[in-house]
């Protein structure tokens, strides 16, 4: 049998955890295949590379002491999947350019890492015939099927951290702090940093929060004799208005009013009810730099191990996830278009509220 060539990239924002996964393909490739009967290609900065055939043939020395490594060895980018299929002013078919380079390339499958973007156009691709394989990566935990992504507990305890030390200054100065954390549209981090970080207030996308009851729950901490309070807000974040209205209105009126998220209208209003100073934090993209989690490396190992088994098995159209407590796969057709958000009877959001965090709601 001819040696099987496997293509695999890295698209969307990167993230802890990467070079982990892809280690743990290439290994568990050369392991239960055998390195004289697999071609590893990388391809360079996601869909880009794929559409303009900029690839290099991988070595099993390039997957040796990137565990730890943050980042990914194999570049990427944001092609938006909402331009896959639109041809720009390069006059070029990217999803014929693609298929052109699988070919070309003499590709037997094609691995792609990436987030809920990545995921769509990984299904368009194996709906147009070629053999995809997904992988679930992102901080902010919001693929569908999966209970959790690889980057995502990394992401946790950066924010987590964060969270913590903002409580020591907060403390000396009697101040609200308002930290702004990523996640999309989905508040799974700021949920679980703030749980784990001790915040008092916490506001998501899924539970729109109404201003007067955020300040009410700053001044009743300081009733309580505690002069500071910690507010930890998802980027995603809305007040129960802004979810009335369509994303581009509530876009457009945040732009008229010089902001894009609502963390500085936030700092400002709780300022102006309360008394307290306020002041905000944006650790922003540090909360995806450096080096992955000891549980995202193994979830990164278990998640690339069992892509290895696909492809032993030539079984395409998939996508790994952890489904319970089990690593599967879901196929890529169910889980794309779809975001997993927080359930509002997420088991951390209970607890949280049966501690008296308040969601501002
Ligand atoms: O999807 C990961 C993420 O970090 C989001 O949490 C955030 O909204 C976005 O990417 C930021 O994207 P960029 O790196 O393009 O600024």
């Amino acid at each position: 049998m001819s040696k099987r060539r496997i293509g695999i990239l890295t698209s969307g924002g990167d993230c802890p955890g990467l070079n982990a996964t892809i280690r743990g393909v290439a290994k568990a490739c050369y392991n239960l295949i055998g390195e004289d009967k697999i071609d590893i290609i990388g391809i360079s900065d996601g869909f880009h590379g794929l559409i303009h055939n900029e690839c290099r043939e991988m070595n099993p020395s390039d997957f040796s002491g990137i565990l730890t490594q943050g980042g990914t060895i194999l570049g990427t980018r944001r092609t938006p999947y909402k331009m896959m299929q639109v041809v720009e002013d390069d006059k070029i078919d990217k999803v014929a350019e693609m298929k052109q380079t699988y070919k070309s390339r003499k590709l037997d499958c094609l691995l792609t890492l990436g987030g809920n973007g990545t995921h769509k156009t990984a299904n368009l691709l194996s709906e147009e015939g070629l053999n995809v394989i997904g992988l679930p990566k992102t901080i902010d935990n919001d693929i569908w099927g999966t209970s959790v992504t690889f980057g995502f507990n990394t992401a946790v305890d950066i924010a987590t951290e964060v969270v913590d030390r903002i409580h020591t200054t907060a403390n000396s100065h009697s101040r609200v702090m308002v930290i702004e954390i990523m996640g999309n549209k989905a508040g799974w981090l700021t949920l679980y940093s703030g749980v784990a970080g001790g915040a008092d207030i916490i506001l998501i996308p899924e539970v729109p929060y109404d201003i007067e009851k955020v300040a009410a729950a700053v001044d009743s901490r300081a009733k309580a004799g505690k002069g500071f309070s910690i507010v930890a807000v998802a980027e995603g974040a809305m007040d129960s208005s802004e979810a009335k209205m369509k994303k581009k209105d509530r876009s457009r009126i945040r732009s008229e009013n010089g902001y894009v998220t609502a963390t500085s209208r936030i700092a400002r209003d709780i300022e102006q009810l309360t008394g307290f100073e306020t002041r905000t934090v944006v650790p922003g993209h540090m909360l995806r730099g450096g080096s992955p989690s000891a549980v995202d490396r193994v979830l990164a190992t278990k998640f690339g191990a069992r892509a290895a088994r696909l492809i032993l098995d030539e079984k395409y159209g998939y996508t790994v996830a952890k489904i319970g407590t089990e690593i599967g796969e879901n196929l890529l057709s169910d889980v794309t278009m779809k975001t997993k958000f927080v359930p509002l009877d997420d088991d951390v959001v209970i607890a949280a509220r049966d501690i008296g965090i308040s969601f501002g709601d």
